[in-house]
């Protein structure tokens, strides 16, 4: 200590730490770092009041907003975007790159439309690529990387507490029809149907073996993984993880941290212990309580009568049988860390009690509609499930290169339709930028319901656009 004080006195930057809060270059007041990283000491635990959770969730909101700087760990010269920690077989040099990232200095950089948490542009634009997995390399060629449009977040903690009710209906019909397969001493062949989406069929054996042949548009492990353009990501909270590493270069210490890597700077910035469970939390947290986007009543008597043929056309023309107006939830309470996760993003029984949040104490879901059984009708006018959308005919959404985590190419899940009236342009790419362009490039699955859209006249595929547009975000 005391050759560093020597040191000190005449480089005074070298051994800040020492001389306490005044002279620490990173706790001034004016200190070029996000005040709300590490400013919860405490993982949050069991129900929240409304207000413990205000507090929570306006620290998440600093922290999406806020623009991460390289004194509190920003970039990751060490590390590669993968979502499994990895090092680059060769160091790199830039500290930014559009394609490969770190892409972008905060999360509102690029959901912002048309308020923080929203969708964004073109501009936007995401290069998903080796970071699927462990690629031990980041790279700007266009072969290694599927291009995303930024998707809003409205809504996003209704829509991972459908996927948590829905995986645990298909787990309970696995172990139902095995147990049946077991007394009966024959295959029993289900159907994986919840909350009205079919995801096709498995048959359990009576030796306990289950054949997931017939499957459909979702993963063997019958986990319903709603977040991404593609239908993979679990949660909120291991999209947070993944997210924070890929477009900035903060590591959360619950994957990037001694636990997994044996290491307290893996991105080897010269920073250790950047993002703390907490913080992810309080990012979760705010994500999860967003409110969900809303119908919007058009000031023009005109807008109404044809939104509201729109409507019929939309269930008539089958758009409706994967754009599913509402499916019904059990429950508003959003616990976190969550039950679906896996190594590397916390999850619920690496923690004595996770928090739980109830969203029925914020007053936007006091809004939502209920059906006869008294669950929440979440109006998000998808099915949770992933489809194939092109045919011979029809390629125009099969132009990624690569597949990601077992799915094809041309297959992704439907997109979720609330708030489509604020969030052009549209499509994976965010490359169309009308509807009806987008609309068009349907095929696959959705080839019925595309050519009858197609074949329609002006009239009802305008009656459409005008529905679809009254789906907005309010801001
Ligand atoms: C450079 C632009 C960009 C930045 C910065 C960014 N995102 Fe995203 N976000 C995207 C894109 C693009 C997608 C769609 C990705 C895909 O489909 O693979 C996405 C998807 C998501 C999703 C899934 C939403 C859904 O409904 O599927 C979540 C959650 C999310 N981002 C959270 C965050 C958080 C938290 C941050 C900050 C740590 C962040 N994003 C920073 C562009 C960005
Ligand atoms: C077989 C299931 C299916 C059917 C049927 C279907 N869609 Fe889709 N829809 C999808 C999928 C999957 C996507 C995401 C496509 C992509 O970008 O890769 C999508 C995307 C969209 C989008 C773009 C959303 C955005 O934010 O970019 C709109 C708008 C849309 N569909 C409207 C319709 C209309 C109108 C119909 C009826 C004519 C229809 N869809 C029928 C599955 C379907």
């Amino acid at each position: 200590m005391t050759s560093c004080r020597l040191i000190a006195s005449i480089l005074l930057v070298t051994c800040a730490g020492f001389f306490g809060a005044a002279a620490n270059s990173q706790t001034v007041p004016w200190a070029e770092v996000t005040p709300a990283v590490g400013k919860i000491d405490k993982l949050p635990s069991g129900v929240l009041t409304k207000e413990e959770l205000e507090q929570l969730t306006d620290i998440g909101e600093e922290l999406f907003i806020a623009k991460f700087t390289a004194v509190e760990g920003a970039g990751r010269p060490k590390s590669t975007q993968a979502i499994i920690p990895t090092k680059p077989r060769k160091g790199t040099e830039i500290a930014f790159s559009r394609t490969a990232g770190p892409d972008a200095n905060a999360c509102s950089s690029c959901h912002n439309d048309p308020a923080v948490g929203g969708a964004g542009d073109f501009v936007t634009n995401v290069f998903v690529s080796e970071g699927f997995t462990n690629a031990d390399f980041d790279t700007t060629d266009p072969q290694f990387s599927n291009e995303r449009g930024t998707n809003h977040l409205f809504g996003a903690g209704l829509v991972e507490l459908l996927a948590r009710e829905m995986t645990d209906d298909l787990h309970s019909i696995r172990q139902a029809a095995l147990a049946q397969a077991a007394s009966s001493g024959e295959p029993v062949t289900i159907d994986l149907e919840t909350k009205g989406v079919l995801f096709g069929s498995l048959t359990a054996m009576p030796d306990g073996i289950v054949d997931l042949s017939r499957i459909d548009g979702i993963d063997a492990d019958l986990v319903v993984r709603p977040f991404s353009q593609k239908g993979v990501m679990a949660s909120l909270r291991q999209f947070t993880v993944n997210a924070m590493n890929h477009h900035h270069g903060m590591q959360a210490v619950e994957r990037f941290g001694p636990r997994w890597t044996g290491s307290d700077d893996f991105d080897e910035d010269g920073r250790s212990a950047e993002l703390a469970a907490a913080d992810i939390s309080a990012l979760v947290a705010w994500q999860a309580t967003l409110p969900n986007p809303v119908r919007m009543e058009p000031e023009q008597a005109a807008w109404i009568d044809v939104a509201a043929r729109g409507e019929r056309l939309f269930s008539d023309f089958g758009c409706a049988a994967c754009h599913i107006p509402a499916l019904p939830l059990k429950s508003l309470k959003f616990s976190d860390p969550g039950p679906m996760d896996v190594s590397g993003t916390l999850n619920d029984s690496q923690v004595a009690a996770p928090a739980v949040y109830d969203l029925q104490l914020l007053e936007w879901t006091k809004q939502l509609e209920r059906n006869e059984d008294g669950e929440i009708l979440v109006p998000l006018f998808g099915d949770l499930k992933r489809h194939a959308m092109t045919d011979v005919r029809n390629e125009q959404l099969g132009n990624e290169l690569l597949s990601q985590r077992f799915v094809d190419r041309n297959i992704f899940m439907t997109a979720e339709l609330w708030g489509v009236g604020s969030t052009a342009p549209y499509g994976h790419r965010n490359d169309f930028s009308t509807l009806d362009e987008i609309i068009l490039a349907h095929g696959g699955e959705a080839r019925d319901a595309q050519l009858k859209y197609r074949d329609a006249g002006e009239n009802d595929r305008s009656a459409i656009i005008a529905f679809l547009r009254t789906l907005v975000i309010q801001p």
